[in-house]
């Protein structure tokens, strides 16, 4: 499919010269690109994110106060370490992901199954990841914006709710990283991170997750049972 795909933009690619085609098509806002492991390397805000689950708008911009992530390349050729820096009810976590760059795809190696790829994009300094998730039964598509920006222009934001259409997802939380970030946690040891990377997830949570998550009804119980926790959570 992949490489369908490519053929498919170099043959549009050579059509188009010389009359250049509209930016905001979708045909151009879907077209891959090349991944140079390099261009990865950084500090990245996550700035938007939109997701194929029925309501997830409320449910990040609920969960998500503001994320970064700080991606180094490992040892090992073509493989990377990406540390992601979140905040959530006021709070910094931590979660270390390894990632590999193979045919052009993005893979996180973990219990569940994540792979990448970038789209075009008209931000100089931005990656739009197109995203597939898979945990148990649950399969999951995303579009992420990151840049590394904490703010990005109201056209790059539109191009992007705008891909987010032509994919078919729903519309994008848009975060705020204007303030209130994490710090690094290695330039910052008296800030208290709680590390996610080994949480795992019992197979009854799963199950009721992809209960939930299949639904716009199932997501408002899901947010509910959040904002109840919250609540406890905050008065602790
Ligand atoms: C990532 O890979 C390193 C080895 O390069 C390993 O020590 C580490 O445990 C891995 N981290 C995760 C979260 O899988
Ligand atoms: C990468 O692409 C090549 C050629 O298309 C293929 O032979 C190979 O199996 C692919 N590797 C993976 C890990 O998908
Ligand atoms: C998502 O998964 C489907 C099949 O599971 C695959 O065809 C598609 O290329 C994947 N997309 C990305 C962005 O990895
Ligand atoms: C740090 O956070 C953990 C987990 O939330 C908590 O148990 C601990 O008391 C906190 N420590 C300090 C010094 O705030």
């Amino acid at each position: 499919m992949m490489e369908f795909v490519h053929v498919a933009v170099a043959v549009l690619g050579l059509l188009s010269l010389g009359h250049s085609a509209p930016v905001t098509s979708c045909e151009n806002l879907l077209q891959p690109r090349e991944i140079y492991g390099s261009q990865l390397l950084g500090k990245w805000m996550l700035l938007a994110e939109s997701t194929s689950i029925p309501g997830s708008k409320m449910l990040l911009q609920m969960l998500m106060e503001n994320t970064w992530v700080k991606i180094t390349a490992a040892s090992e050729a073509d493989t990377f370490h990406s540390l992601q820096i979140q905040k959530m009810m006021g709070k910094c976590f931590t979660w270390k992901k390894n990632m590999t760059l193979v045919n052009n795809t993005l893979t996180v190696v973990g219990d569940y199954r994540v792979s990448g790829v970038l789209l075009n994009t008209g931000c100089p300094d931005c990656l739009v990841i197109y995203l597939n998730m898979t945990m148990g039964r649950i399969k999951v598509r995303a579009l992420q914006l990151l840049s590394t920006r904490v703010r990005v222009s109201a056209a790059e934001l539109e191009e992007f709710t705008k891909q987010a259409e032509c994919l078919n997802l729903q519309p994008p939380a848009i975060m705020d990283l204007e303030e209130g970030l994490c710090p690094d946690p290695t330039l910052a040891p008296e800030t208290n991170f709680t590390d996610r990377t080994t949480d795992t997830i019992s197979s009854e949570e799963l199950s009721l997750l992809e209960e939930l998550l299949s639904s716009e009804s199932g997501v408002k119980t899901f947010l509910d049972m959040i904002r109840r926790s919250m609540a406890s959570f905050k008065q602790d």
